[in-house]
């Protein structure tokens, strides 16, 4: 029926509705993209009547997605509906934890919850497409867009693409309570050079393969409606003209049938790239390489029907890009009821609710990492009678809600110090202050305009209040807006007065406990180095000061491990655990001899992947295998038993790598190949049971072939990336 009927669609559209149906537009009054001229803006209505427009972006809300969906339906010949797309990232006003953050959680149930409350709120606004989520695999922390991501791993970013794209699409991309999904950017964006935004990426046919490319293939199988494309060339050639990545492997191998769509205006910027001469050119090698839909980049609407009048783009590509759109505007149910998103009722009742908002508190929770905690300082003792809140981001109700915020409202969060005055109920003193502001150093936004970055006079107070309180909650890092798109940065240091503050506050109380609230790993290694407990509290979204006081409290114990590493430096990036050895790996006495470290830092992290501490302790024994020998196509289960070794009820996130010793092509030193949550009471013990079959021992060679090859494998299983337990297994 949906062939049928998209089929005999496409036959009734001139060469100019096919072409029309492939531009996408924004709504005049929000941009995520350069603002683009009042010309365009006039045109804009005159494109729509004549039904030269198949998308548009950031129009938001029952009413407004009606009037412009009627402008469509009502006047073009054939009324074919419009898509509405939005970046609804972590949330469309109830906001979750970023989703670097919700990978801490290593429960893509999570994320697959989150997306799918963002979704139902989205819908309930009029939007029938998200574009998320990014599944861009992400080592490079000076790029502001890793708190997109869910972290460095491929195999982690795998099972989060697959939860986040299952989230949002639900059962059925028909129901009013879900939305179209977008796996983007296709591809290796997050490789940018240097780390910074946008730049050039030159990665080899087999980390493509095996680290970049494995999300984008879970989002495929877990039957992803669209793709975006990447702002970046690759080798040289932009993704956007790339027909490899676009016709030959997603539509082609991969049998995708959905749309990709172009990043802003990626068509358009070929040109900057150097890679089109003129914006018809641009037209011309994005279509044809695959790219089906041209955000804000007006090449398709002035170029395409010209390209194929004149012979030089064949209308097969125009036919098959309509039907790939026609398909998922069908499947939203767009052609029964061009309306049936826009409901004032659902935006009334099905947005902010009290069960999303609870929701948003317990995923919170989940993505708290407790990086240190000596003296057992957390969970604060009933003994505390009086807390220090200092910091700058200790009362922001801005900064958690994190970049790509959709619409939340601005200061809506639960701020950090909220939080605790909540939990206390006025059993303990706390006073607060802030200390010193933000500074993000460098470039500002508007955002900083108004910071004083050499402002010490709130510093008296901070010592004042830490020297009269048993204990200091210190919160400190970036605010919301200092990582995302066009964030990136060449230090990874504590910005603005931080440090100092921090130093000063030391002085009169060791018993200091950082919040750190971050879209990306920093690098504070005074601090790591003097404060008995940290832990690592990102962007949490809007109910993050109650999250983070259930930690501080005691009343949840910490569970949450690093998606991504922490660098000691900035100069170790980028960093990750699964990097490939060298001919001369680390040795023990560096001074002596010309090996692969580092002469003034150690090569390891700070804090490794898959690193996290809990308020209990666990302890792993008995790694078993059930043999030693597989065959290639064979199976192994692996077995390990996990104890709560400490006093309290705890959940610990159980994970298996694997290194392929000798292979044609280098692997890395370990691999991550499974990973389960768990929860023991104290003293309890549980089997964990792993299964390795192909699908994790093998790999792609550079040209895209999986193999799964003899030879000697190591396997290992711990709580992180690190302590692990280690045996071997042969395939022969
Ligand atoms: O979806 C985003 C993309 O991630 C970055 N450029 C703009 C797009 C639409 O807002």
């Amino acid at each position: 029926e949906e062939s049928e009927f998209v089929e005999s669609l496409l036959k009734e559209m001139t060469l100019e509705e096919k072409v029309g149906q492939l531009n996408q537009f924004t709504s005049r009054w929000e941009m995520t993209g350069p603002t683009p001229d009042s010309e365009n803006a006039q045109r804009l209505s005159e494109l729509l009547k004549s039904g030269m427009v198949g998308s548009m972006l950031n129009v938001v809300g029952a009413e407004a997605t009606r009037n412009a969906q009627k402008i469509v339906v009502e006047n073009s010949r054939l009324g074919i509906p419009l898509i509405f797309g939005y970046d609804v990232i972590h949330g469309q006003k109830t906001i979750f934890p970023i989703p670097l953050a919700e990978a801490a959680s290593w429960d893509p149930e999570l994320a697959r919850l989150s997306a799918s409350i963002a979704a139902k709120e989205a819908a309930a606004n009029g939007l029938h497409w998200t574009f998320a989520p990014m599944v861009d695999v992400g080592r490079d922390a000076r790029w502001g867009r890793v708190m997109e991501g869910a972290g460095e791993d491929s195999y982690l970013g795998a099972k989060f693409a697959e939860a986040r794209v299952k989230g949002f699409q639900g059962d059925s991309l028909n129901s009013v309570l879900t939305v179209a999904a977008c796996a983007k950017h296709f591809a290796a964006y997050a490789f940018s050079e240097s780390g910074r935004d946008y730049n050039a990426v030159d990665i080899g046919g087999e980390s493509l393969h095996n680290v970049v490319l494995p999300p984008f293939k879970a989002a495929v199988d877990a039957g992803v409606a669209t793709f975006m494309n990447s702002f970046n060339t690759i080798d040289g050639l932009p993704s956007t003209a790339n027909p490899y990545l676009q016709r030959e492997l997603l539509k082609g191998k991969w049998g995708f049938d959905g749309f990709v769509v172009s990043d802003w205006n990626s068509v358009g910027e070929m040109i900057a790239h150097g890679a089109a001469a003129n914006l018809k050119e641009c037209a011309e090698k994005a279509i044809t390489a695959g790219c089906d839909m041209d955000m804000e980049g007006y090449a398709y609407v002035d170029y395409l029907t010209e390209l194929v009048n004149n012979g030089e783009v064949d209308v097969k590509l125009i036919n098959d890009a309509v039907l790939r759109i026609l398909r998922v505007k069908y499947r939203l149910g767009l052609f029964e009821d061009p309306y049936k998103y826009c409901s004032e009722e659902r935006e009334k009742n099905n947005i902010y609710t009290k069960e999303h908002l609870e929701a948003s508190r317990r995923i919170a929770r989940e993505s708290i990492v407790l990086l240190k905690n000596e003296k057992k300082l957390l969970p604060i003792s009933n003994k505390v009678k009086s807390i220090a809140v200092i910091g700058p981001l200790a009362d922001d109700k801005d900064t958690p809600l994190g970049n790509w915020r959709a619409r939340a409202e601005n200061n809506s969060a639960v701020s950090l110090l909220e939080g605790i005055k909540k939990a206390v109920a006025g059993d303990v003193e706390v006073n607060y202050t802030k200390g010193c502001d933000l500074a993000i150093g460098g470039r500002k936004f508007s955002t900083y305009l108004k910071v004083n970055e050499n402002d010490r006079s709130g510093f008296s107070e901070a010592v004042r209040f830490a020297a009269q309180s048993d204990v200091v909650v210190m919160a400190i890092g970036e605010d919301a807006f200092m990582s995302g798109e066009g964030r990136s940065v060449t230090d990874l240091k504590l910005k603005g007065l931080q440090q100092e503050l921090f130093d000063q506050v030391y002085k009169v109380n060791k018993n200091i406990i950082i919040v750190l609230m971050n879209g990306r790993p920093l690098v504070m290694p005074e601090m790591v180095e003097k404060a008995p407990a940290m832990i690592e509290a990102w962007h949490l979204g809007s109910q993050a000061g109650n999250a983070i006081a259930d930690i501080l409290f005691g009343k949840y114990n910490p569970s949450g491990k690093l998606p991504i590493s922490f660098p000691r430096n900035v100069g170790q990036v980028p960093i990750y655990y699964n990097h490939k050895n060298t001919g001369r790996p680390l040795a023990k006495y560096p001074e002596d001899n010309l090996w692969s470290n580092y002469m003034d830092s150690p090569n390891s992290p700070q804090f490794p992947f898959g690193y996290g501490l809990s308020f209990t302790s666990f302890e792993y024994a008995d790694l078993m295998m059930d043999s030693r020998e597989i065959a290639q196509d064979g199976k192994l289960k692996v077995k390990v038993v996990v104890t709560n070794t400490g006093a309290v009820k705890g959940k610990e996130v159980v994970q298996l790598y694997i290194r392929d010793e000798v292979a044609t092509y280098a692997r890395p030193v370990k691999e991550l190949k499974g990973f389960q949550k768990i929860e023991l009471e104290p003293g309890e013990s549980k089997v964990v049971e792993f299964e390795l079959t192909k699908k994790e021992l093998g790999y792609f060679f550079p040209d895209g072939t999986y193999v799964v090859e003899p030879g000697n494998f190591k396997v290992f299983v711990g709580g992180n990336s690190v302590d692990v337990l280690e045996g071997d297994f042969s395939i022969v």
